[in-house]
């Protein structure tokens, strides 16, 4: 009989390329979206599934939805991937973010307990966990946590009580610590996809200057396309367990900007950069890089797509659809 698995934070960007992924191996695929007058499908049409799923209403917000929405699913495997997911706006909406990203992830993990305890549950932590946290150059799964951003803070509170349902109830719950990912659906408010369709704008004309934060901090950038390969991997492990996953180098935002206006075929990017007060945060996270060995050793789990790959496919995407964009206006 195929297994079925409940996405949350199916329309985002993780959402769709796990979908994908489980529809590619006969899973029945539930996905929990927000009440909304009209929910945007881009990202599914994008991978071309937005028929394949069966969608269920509920809100990280209120218990009762998600109590509603185990209820009903039952599913073999639930992915936590529902979130506040960006880190600048979670200074401005702290309380949100901790009811999202901390409380919604308690509620989750109570419905479970209460009406589906064999359920296999997977939670989106992150290396934003990290912070400042102690390391030797990298973070592995030893590594301090030392959030900067209520973000992060709130993160540290779901993926400890994902580890404490597990100690405590003996569920099935596991925490991916995945650093980075980034794809042509990002959401654009991130810098990989603001630089590209930054990128694709100036070259078409529709914008001159690209206004950015701290080109200094480093991240460790991978494909998404090839994380949500590990989450799927987690679960079908014989004991719950947490994982880092990245690639294990890293690149500053300025060598992100530099190679994505290389490949735009503009050289000279400092004309068209300026720095911009308002997107640098109360406190960065200077430089993140992952050690993922624990993932490669058991998991067997290896990126596939390289940095200058993933910056060539987010350029060559954006380039496209700004084309097709200034074309049909073009046209009337
Ligand atoms: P994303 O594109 O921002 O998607 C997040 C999704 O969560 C959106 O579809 C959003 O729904 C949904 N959501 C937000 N608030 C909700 C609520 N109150 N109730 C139900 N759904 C809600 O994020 P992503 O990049 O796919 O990341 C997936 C997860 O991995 C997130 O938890 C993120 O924090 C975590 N993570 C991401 C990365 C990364 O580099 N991408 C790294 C580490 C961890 P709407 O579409 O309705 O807004
Ligand atoms: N967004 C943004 N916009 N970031 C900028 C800008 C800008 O104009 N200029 C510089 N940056 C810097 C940020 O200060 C940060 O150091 C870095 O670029 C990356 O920012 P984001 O792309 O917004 O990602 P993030 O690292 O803060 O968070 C993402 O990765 C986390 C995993 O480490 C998100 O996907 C989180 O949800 C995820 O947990």
């Amino acid at each position: 009989m195929s297994k079925s698995a409940l996405i949350t934070g199916i329309l985002g960007q993780d959402g769709p390329y796990l979908a994908k992924l489980l529809l590619s191996k006969k899973y029945k695929v539930y996905g929990m979206i927000r009440r909304y007058s009209n929910p945007n499908f881009g990202n599914l049409d994008y991978l071309g599934i937005t028929d394949k799923i069966d969608y269920i209403e509920g809100d990280m917000s209120d218990e009762s939805s998600l109590i509603n929405v185990i209820k009903v699913v039952r599913p073999d495997e639930v992915y936590n991937l529902a979130a506040q997911s960006f880190v600048g706006d979670s200074w401005r909406m702290a309380k949100l973010t901790t009811e999202v990203n901390a409380l919604g992830v308690l509620f989750l993990l109570n419905a479970i307990k209460l009406f589906s305890p064999m359920t296999r549950f997977y939670q989106a932590s992150t290396s934003e966990m990290y912070g400042i946290g102690n390391s030797n150059g990298y973070q592995d799964e030893e590594t301090n946590f030392h959030p900067r951003s209520p973000y992060g803070i709130a993160k540290v509170y779901a993926h400890m009580m994902t580890i404490n349902f597990r100690e405590s109830y003996g569920l099935f719950t596991c925490s991916g610590i995945l650093f980075n990912h980034e794809s042509p659906i990002r959401g654009i408010q991130f810098v990989t996809r603001k630089i590209t369709d930054g990128v694709a704008r100036i070259k078409f004309g529709l914008a001159d200057k690209l206004y950015l934060g701290n080109l200094d901090a480093k991240r460790d950038w991978g494909f998404a396309g090839d994380y949500v390969e590990v989450m799927y991997r987690m679960l079908q492990e014989k004991k719950p367990n947490d994982f880092v996953v990245g690639t294990g180098e890293n690149h500053s935002v300025k060598e992100f900007v530099k190679l994505a206006f290389e490949y735009g075929g503009i050289s000279d990017w400092q004309k068209y950069v300026v720095s911009d007060a308002r997107f640098k945060r109360p406190a960065e996270v200077h430089e993140l890089k992952a050690k993922p060995d624990k993932a490669k050793k058991l998991l067997n789990w290896k990126q596939k797509v390289s940095f200058k790959e993933l910056v060539k496919m987010m350029v060559e995407a954006d380039l496209k659809r700004v084309k097709t964009k200034s074309d049909l206006a073009d046209s009337g």
